[in-house]
């Protein structure tokens, strides 16, 4: 399924493999003939059990990894200026400081001096990160070492953000704050999102479609809308039929 290329789209992946190859010659298939399209400005969910090929399908987006086979290819015209990532391990420079780790993606592209500070302060206020400029990131709590990556992530004004399963390593009270927070950012700015979650609720919860994933190697299962007004009531029973018919798609 090759799906036609305009403005609509942000990005178009056209039958994407992936096999790893270790040292010793084993190889795995991590991902087979994924075919998808995402909207310019779509909140779009990578949703799959562990190990399905996840992380490596977000990663062939970014353009960190190659793929064995097939491409992914972004309107003429719409090529993104940036794309920027986040990781579910933060992944920050434990050498740096909150400032320096947000500074980081414009001074590597370099912005001139005055739109680095005028960026990395807007991004740190935005995060609510004010006050924590010269800590360190083994001093924050893990939500605001998330809030660090995502600042950092945003910094560069990205036409694409990738989210690699972003809430999953914060307690309960954090994630749902932090989403609620990520949500606001996403309804106010044009920006397509593609996250990574294993997670029915989160993905209903923010998402305008689901791709759902078989287990490895990691096939298209489907791609599903959700149809849900916003701000979604997780509580509501279209909610909970949603998530009953996602569950069935999910093969663990
Ligand atoms: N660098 C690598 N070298 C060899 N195999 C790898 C490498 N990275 C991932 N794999 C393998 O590819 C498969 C898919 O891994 P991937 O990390 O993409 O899965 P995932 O869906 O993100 O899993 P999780 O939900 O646990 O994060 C796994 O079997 C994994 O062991
Ligand atoms: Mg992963």
């Amino acid at each position: 399924m090759t799906t036609p290329m305009n403005d609509e789209f942000a990005i178009v992946a056209s039958g994407l493999d992936h096999v790893f190859i270790a040292d010793d010659g084993k190889k795995t298939d991590a991902v087979k003939d994924v075919s998808f399209s995402v909207r310019r400005g779509e909140f779009f969910t990578i949703l799959g059990p562990s190990g399905c090929g996840k992380s490596t399908l977000l990663r062939i987006l970014a353009g960190m990894i190659e793929p064995t086979k097939g491409s992914v290819k972004f309107p003429a015209g719409h090529e993104p200026q940036n794309i920027s990532m986040v990781f579910q391990s933060f992944a920050l420079f434990p050498w740096l400081t909150v400032y320096k780790n947000v500074e980081f993606g414009l001074t590597m592209r370099e912005v001139p001096k005055h739109d680095q500070k005028r960026l990395t302060e807007e991004h740190i206020k935005e995060m609510g990160l004010e006050g924590f400029e010269q800590s360190y990131p083994k001093d924050l709590s893990g939500g605001m070492k998330q809030r660090v990556g995502i600042a950092r992530a945003l910094a560069i004004s990205p036409n694409i953000l990738l989210m690699d399963e972003p809430f999953s390593a914060l307690d309960a009270f954090t994630a749902e704050n932090l989403r609620k927070d990520m949500l606001s950012l996403w309804l106010r700015d044009t920006i397509t999102i593609i996250m990574v979650t294993h997670l029915i609720d989160e993905a209903i919860e923010m998402s305008d479609r689901v791709l759902i994933m078989t287990p490895r190697p990691g096939k298209v299962e489907i791609v599903l809308p959700v149809q849900l007004d916003r701000p979604r009531n997780k509580r509501s029973k279209e909610f909970f039929e949603l998530a009953d018919s996602i569950a069935r798609y999910v093969k663990i």
